[in-house]
């Protein structure tokens, strides 16, 4: 009897095992955050939020609806770097609270466009090997480009775990036209946002969001909306490359984020 109920149990754990795999979304792999010393994950208090990447020292770029539909409510904001695994422990020298945040003034939370925002933090990292700043690209990916992507989001669409470990993968430029084909049953593609799609339905996935998608190391979007995971759909990104984006990017980075320390 407890022979049969072990054996129905170990079936039971291998076809869980096999289900989970073939519904792991992101289609990822296990990542060292030590490979993305601009890393970053944002925290509603201590309650896992977004993904997002240092762009300067004090300057974290994030997707706007991250932070609430209008971004005002940053006082219980905190960016922890260095973080391979989302309940692992950190030391306080990798956790800054934030100051304020700016929103891409042509946000609209209803269709997701313009879905951007830096936050600026109240103290800089210290940047080293460790924990350092990426400068933003804002040229276009060449079609066909490969680019990768970094979170901490959901491997399904069941749900997110608290302890999630980085993940990477790769994905490519889905042209924009079978893009908006596909995606505007939600919302259209506007000229602030791109597509991109894995091998394998390989996507971004809830709790991605807001972080890096990376042409050659260096940011050219960040995660910003899909239809669930893992449906063969493309993933939607911000556009830095926008003339609207690229203008708000590099305003903010030039009025709030080049302190001198
Ligand atoms: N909006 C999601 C977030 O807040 C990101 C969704 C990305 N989805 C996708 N299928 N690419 O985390």
């Amino acid at each position: 009897m407890w022979l049969k109920l072990i054996t129905w149990l170990t079936l039971l754990q291998l076809l869980a095992g096999a289900l989970s795999q073939e519904f792991k979304i992101f289609g990822g792999k296990t990542e060292s955050v030590r490979n993305y010393p601009f890393l970053v994950n944002l925290r509603q208090g201590s309650k896992f939020a977004c993904g997002g990447a240092l762009i300067a020292p004090s300057c974290v770029v994030t997707a706007a609806h991250c932070l609430g539909d209008r971004g005002e409510n940053v006082n219980e904001l905190y960016v922890n770097a260095q973080q391979d695994c989302l309940n692992g422990s950190i030391p306080d020298a990798y956790v800054r609270q934030a100051w304020y945040a700016c929103v891409a003034p042509q946000y609209k939370p209803s269709e997701f466009d313009a879905d951007l925002a830096v936050i600026k933090l109240r103290q800089p990292f210290y940047t080293s090997d460790i924990i350092n700043t990426i400068a933003v690209d804002f040229n276009e990916p060449p079609e066909g480009a490969s680019m990768r992507i970094v979170g901490w989001g959901m491997t399904s669409d069941v749900g997110q775990d608290l302890g999630q470990c980085l993940q990477s993968a790769d994905v490519s430029v889905v042209p924009r036209d079978q893009c908006n084909r596909q995606m505007s049953f939600i919302s259209p593609i506007t000229n602030n946002m791109f597509c991109a799609l894995g091998p394998n339905k390989i996507d971004s996935c809830s709790g991605d969001s807001g972080g890096p998608i990376l042409y050659k190391g260096r940011p050219v979007g960040v995660v910003s909306w899909g239809n669930h995971c893992g449906s063969g759909l493309p993933g939607v990104y911000t556009r830095f490359s926008s003339s609207a984006m690229m203008w708000f990017l590099q305003n903010f980075i030039e009025t709030h984020c080049l302190d001198k320390i």
